[in-house]
């Protein structure tokens, strides 16, 4: 018997028991409860199972949250984005460092002001919520005003966010500058401010190698070792003139990574985004060290930065979650984001099926971001982010879900047509925060 705190959800429910090591074992975990109940209690799951066996567990006068004929699934997990980048989204015709120069650091400068960096936070969550992303990792700008307007805006919600301060003091415009001390010092009053506050988590964030001074990198370093718990956000070889200019930068380090590994980056809870052009070492250097990899399949293809190995990395038993990189992502839903991804997997002659898609976007992700313990699946004792999906939002996807037998094919439906239209009700910690209005 619940206490009347609870919450009771009904409906199909759709999760991965555990994390897996290979994806062979996806199919074995997969846990499909076809008419199922959730009980929530103080942002937590409480039960679930199936609706026979729940129900005479509730108390008689529990108002139960009906989503029969919708799809009950973990929240989604985007492991790398950039808030202030929302509006920046699809700037055209440019590579990375160009692309940068044109567009971002202009952009980003805006955010030197609280006021607009809270009204574009605000967007930025509510678009999150919109796409059924509970959690998310994410770069701000450089000026701490922008870190505190996210940090605010996610604590009001409740949400199981990672961010922090992109440091970076050279290769950008003035006033997107800060020095080695300042970076620290910031940085260190933001971690200690925000780092383990009810659901949010800090991430030291030099933006990249060339935008960072080794001294910076020392500093960045002297974090890490100062808040062992802390995350650590950055990009790696995404771009084959990125990387060059990064070994014409620190030409003392054997590569690109050789940079962050010598100053204490790599390692758990530091995770890399796109990592497209590793030599073999620095594989070998990614999957010893069990530094996480985000992957950005639709900001990978827009800026033409090169196609990800996907496989190669899984069967290294590197830690991949999802990402959709906007502003160089195109979308923020991560199914237009697997959908991309399957097709960057494929023109590598390989294959990415739905369930493993699924699981990236869930408990994958969470355990990219070693967060397993706490979110990515239905587990008692979890923190209640979900998302009700509304399988059929358009009538081509009705007319592919009819045709569709199995739950994997209807998975793969999802990840090849789904977007935002698909996602029904947001939930974070127990709490109703997106509703469709359609
Ligand atoms: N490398 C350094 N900064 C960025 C950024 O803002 N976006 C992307 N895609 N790559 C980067
Ligand atoms: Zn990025």
């Amino acid at each position: 018997m619940f206490s009347n705190t609870i919450k009771a959800v009904r409906g199909a429910l759709l999760d991965v028991r555990q994390v897996v090591h290979s994806p062979t074992e996806l199919e074995d975990n997969l846990r499909y409860i076809s008419d199922g109940l959730m009980v929530i209690d103080q942002g937590k799951v409480a039960w679930h199972g199936t609706w026979d066996k729940g129900r005479v567990l509730l108390p008689e006068d529990i108002r139960i949250c009906d989503y029969r004929g919708k799809l009950i699934v973990p929240g989604f997990i985007d492991t790398h984005i950039h808030y202030p980048q929302m509006e920046t989204v699809g700037a055209y015709g440019e590579q990375l460092i160009e692309w940068l120069n044109t567009y971002i650091f202009p952009t980003e400068q805006k955010y030197a002001n609280k006021r607009y960096a809270r009204e574009m936070a605000g967007l930025f969550v509510c678009e999150l919520l919109k796409n059924g992303t509970t959690t998310a990792m994410v770069f701000c700008s450089v000026y701490p005003e922008s870190v505190d307007a996210l940090f605010e805006e996610c604590d009001r919600r409740n949400m199981r966010i990672i961010s922090g301060k992109v440091m970076m003091d050279r290769n950008a415009p003035e006033a997107l500058q800060d020095t080695p001390e300042s970076s620290y010092l910031d940085s260190r009053r933001l971690l200690q401010k925000w780092h383990k506050r009810n659901r949010l988590l800090y991430a030291i964030t030099p933006r990249f190698a060339p935008t960072s001074s080794p001294e910076q990198l020392e500093k960045a370093m002297a974090l890490r070792e100062e808040f062992p718990d802390a995350y650590v956000q950055t990009h790696l070889s995404e771009n084959e003139n990125e990387v060059k200019w990064v070994k014409t930068l620190y030409p003392e380090r054997k590569g690109y990574l050789d940079v962050y590994n010598h100053y204490g980056l790599t390692g758990e809870r530091s995770i890399y985004a796109h990592c497209i052009h590793l030599s073999g070492e620095e594989w070998q250097t990614m999957a010893e060290t069990d530094s996480s990899i985000a992957f950005c399949p639709t900001s990978n293809m827009y800026l033409g930065s090169g196609l990800f190995n996907y496989r190669k990395a899984i069967n290294k038993g590197i830690r991949v979650g999802m990402a959709t990189d906007i502003g160089a992502g195109t979308s923020f839903s991560l199914f237009e984001t697997l959908n991309e991804a399957y097709k960057v997997v494929q023109l590598q002659k390989e294959k990415l099926p739905a369930l493993e898609g699924f699981y990236r976007a869930t408990l994958g992700g969470a355990h990219t971001l070693f967060l397993a313990d706490l979110i990515g699946n239905f587990d008692i004792g979890k923190e209640a982010d979900f998302v009700v999906l509304d399988p059929v939002a358009t009538q081509v996807q009705q007319l592919r879900w009819d045709n569709s037998k199995t739950l994997d094919e209807k998975l793969f439906v999802l990840m090849t047509l789904g977007d935002d239209r698909n996602i029904y009700r947001t939930y974070v910690d127990g709490s109703l925060v997106y509703s469709c209005t359609r």
